[in-house]
Parts: structure tokens; C-alpha cells; sequence
């Protein structure tokens, strides 16, 4: 590059690095103590320009050149120095530009791992038998311990389960191999005993609704936040109101300055931002808008008040109308309703039962239960 500088600026500075001054000016550069690039030993730009300047000086102290023409060739030097910054800020904006480029094509050419079955069977609708994990184990790729191992559930439709556990004991996971976005190690998921990897997954997906735990917040009006919970039918405002209803959102959507047609987030101008807890409701009504057979929840209350948490529980056996429901919660007031509690602990299920009976057994749920209630008591 910086020869390309020297040749094109002008005939003085070709001159003087042709005609055996280069040493000179270099020398000029370094005195002038401008930081340069002593890791690759070649002069750059910079340094050609101090040494032509320094050259000029020299002519121009000596007679050889006017006071106007060394303002000439500084003025030429100086844009010629300006455009040169800008095709290298150019260029290396294009290259910035092109990794990114690659890595979207790199995306977009990736095959699913999980692949539609030859002769896929129809997906069982609404469940009779219900869900059954049977067996099932998971590693996550490149991971040496399994995130899941052993499973056995069942669920029967129209019932409630709960999952709770600490941190890391593979509650998402499970939800994940539920919707195949993984398929088991070992063992199966089957709907009405129909092992999930019979099933076209995209047919499956539709019949399995989930809040997960960090659920999208879109740029976009409330009535098509909650609407692409499932965008193939139409956005019909009186459904989406019952949806927002049935999660607890409809009252603060009616307070904001648009109702359902305000805009959330703040990209856009009159964008209205949301609290935590509001952008879970409208999260949760995305779930209940898509009416799907199975109804997942994970970690649905985490940002929302006692009160909404509350009301929301109290009706989520009627928004569910006999639906399959499973919850995901830390919270042992969310846990307690479902018919049957799992406890599962380093990816193993080590209890299972109703909340009575989990309390009465002593174990595990019974110490997690009373670690929280202490706090409560407490206060
Ligand atoms: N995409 C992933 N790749 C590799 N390992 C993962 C991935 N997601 C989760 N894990 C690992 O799998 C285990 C179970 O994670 P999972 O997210 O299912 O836990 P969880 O019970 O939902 O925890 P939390 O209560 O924090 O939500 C953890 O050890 C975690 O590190
Ligand atoms: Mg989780």
C-alpha cells in the first residue's frame, strides 16, 4: 500500500525514493518520532509523508523550491493521504462485512439433523394414551456426560406435570427432546405409543406449544407479538384479546396509548417498552394463542408478580381444557398444582409424585420445599 502511495502522489516523493533518499527520509521519519511499525522493518505511509515533508523542507530552505509550491505538494499530500485512510477504512469494511456474509451463507446451507421420515404417520390428535418417555437418555453433542438419563414419564392427556430440580439438572433439555429440536441418545419419546421419530417434526411441533425460559420479545405490534405464536391463521383481534385474557395481559395492553396495535420495544419511533414481567405475559399469551395440544412452560412465572402468578395458575387448568400441561418452576406455589411433580437431579429423576406426597416422603422436594418456605416463615 504504501508503495502504491508513493508512486501516485506526486513525481518529488517517486523521486526521492527512486533516486536513493529513501534511507534519508525514513531517517526523517523516525526523527520526527511518529510511532511506526518496527515489527515489519518496512516504512509506512506515515513515514513517507514526514520524509517527503522533510525533503521539501530541505529544497525549499535551500532555494530549490517557493514557500507556494511546498504548500502545493503538502496539500497534495494531504488528501492524497485522506483518500488513502478511506480506501483502507473501505476495504477493510468490506472484508468485516464479507465474514459476516459468510458465516449467514454457512447458516443458510446447513442441513436439520432432524429429517422428515420416508413415510411419516399422521401425529394422534387430540393424544388418547397420552406422552411416555421411555428410557430416555441425551448427551449434548461434544459433551461427555449425559444431560438426561433414564428418563420414564407418562403423561396422561389432559393431566399437569411439574419438573423442578436445581440448575443444570436437564429440565429445558427435556422440554427440548419434547419438541425435537433433539432426538434421544437412548430410548424414546412416543405419542400414543408412536415413537416421536415417526412423525413428520414439523407436524409434531405444531401440536406442542412452549414458553421457554427465554422466550423472544419482537419488535412489533402486541396484537402480532402474540399473533406468531402461530402466524398461519389470521391475526383476528378478538381471539388475540382472549389469548392476552387468558395469560393476564389484556388489562396493561388496554392501558397502553395503542391497545393492541401500540408497538413494543424501543427500535421503532413510539415504540412502548415493557417490564420484565409484562413481556412474559404477552410471552405466555404467544403460547395460548397457538392452541396447541401440549401446553409447555418454562419457568412462566420467573418475572411475574405473587398476584399475576396467582391469577394465572388459578386459571391455567381452564386454559389448558383438558390439554396435557407440563411446568417447569422454581417456585414451590407454581409446583404444587400439577398431579404429578418429577424431581429431577443431575439429569436423573430421583422422586416423583403429587405434592403431598413428595412432602411426606422427607426427600429431596421436601428439602428443596422447606429451604424455600423458610424464607417466607421468616419474613
Ligand atoms: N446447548 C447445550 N450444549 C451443551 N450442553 C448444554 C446445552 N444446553 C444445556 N446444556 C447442559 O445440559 C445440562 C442441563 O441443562 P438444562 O438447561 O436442561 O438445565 P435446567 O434444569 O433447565 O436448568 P435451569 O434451572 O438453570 O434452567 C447442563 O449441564 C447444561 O450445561
Ligand atoms: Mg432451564
Amino acid at each position: 500500500m504504501t508503495t502504491t502511495f508513493t508512486m501516485d502522489l506526486n513525481t518529488g516523493l517517486t523521486q526521492a525514493l527512486s533516486d536513493g533518499t529513501h534511507d534519508y527520509l525514513y531517517g526523517a521519519g523516525r526523527i520526527a518520532q511518529v510511532p511506526l511499525t518496527p515489527d515489519t522493518g518496512a516504512p509506512d505511509t506515515l513515514e513517507y509523508f514526514l520524509g517527503a515533508l522533510a525533503w521539501l523542507t530541505w529544497r525549499a530552505l535551500n532555494g530549490m523550491l517557493s514557500l507556494g509550491d511546498v504548500l502545493v505538494y503538502f496539500l497534495g499530500f494531504q488528501s492524497g493521504l485522506n483518500f488513502l485512510q478511506g480506501l483502507l477504512k473501505a476495504l477493510a469494511g468490506l472484508y468485516e462485512d464479507n465474514l459476516f456474509l459468510s458465516n449467514l451463507y454457512r447458516f443458510l446451507d446447513l442441513q436439520p439433523a432432524i429429517q422428515t421420515p420416508p413415510n411419516p404417520l399422521p401425529v394422534p390428535v387430540p393424544l388418547k394414551s397420552g406422552l411416555h418417555f421411555d428410557e430416555v437418555s441425551f448427551s449434548y453433542p461434544g459433551r461427555n456426560h449425559p444431560a438426561l438419563q433414564d428418563i420414564n414419564i407418562r403423561i396422561a392427556p389432559g393431566e399437569v406435570i411439574a419438573l423442578v430440580g436445581e440448575n443444570g439438572s436437564g429440565k429445558t433439555t427435556l422440554v427440548k427432546l419434547l419438541c425435537r429440536l433433539y432426538d434421544p441418545t437412548q430410548g424414546a419419546i412416543k405419542a400414543d405409543g408412536i415413537d416421536l421419530r415417526r412423525f413428520d417434526p414439523a407436524h409434531w411441533r405444531r401440536q406442542v406449544g412452549i414458553t421457554f425460559q427465554d422466550f423472544a420479545r419482537y419488535a412489533m405490534s402486541v396484537r402480532e407479538n402474540i399473533w406468531l405464536g402461530n402466524p398461519e391463521t389470521a391475526p383476528d383481534l378478538e381471539k388475540v384479546a382472549r389469548a392476552a385474557e387468558r395469560a393476564g395481559a389484556d388489562e396493561f395492553i388496554r392501558d397502553l396509548p395503542q391497545g393492541y396495535e401500540t408497538m413494543l420495544g424501543h427500535w421503532f419511533f413510539q415504540g412502548q417498552e415493557l417490564s420484565g414481567g409484562e413481556w412474559q405475559k404477552i410471552a405466555l399469551a404467544r403460547n395460548f394463542w397457538r392452541e396447541a395440544n401440549i401446553l409447555v412452560l418454562d419457568e412462566p412465572t420467573s418475572a411475574l408478580d405473587a398476584i399475576a402468578e396467582e391469577k394465572l395458575f388459578h386459571a391455567f387448568r381452564s386454559v389448558l381444557a383438558g390439554r396435557t400441561g407440563i411446568l417447569i418452576s422454581h417456585r414451590f406455589s407454581t409446583v404444587q398444582m400439577a398431579d404429578c411433580i418429577y424431581v429431577l437431579d443431575g439429569g436423573k429423576i430421583i422422586e416423583n409424585g403429587a405434592h403431598a406426597d413428595l412432602l411426606a416422603k422427607n426427600g429431596q422436594y421436601a428439602r428443596l420445599y422447606h429451604s424455600q418456605a423458610q424464607y417466607y416463615q421468616q419474613a
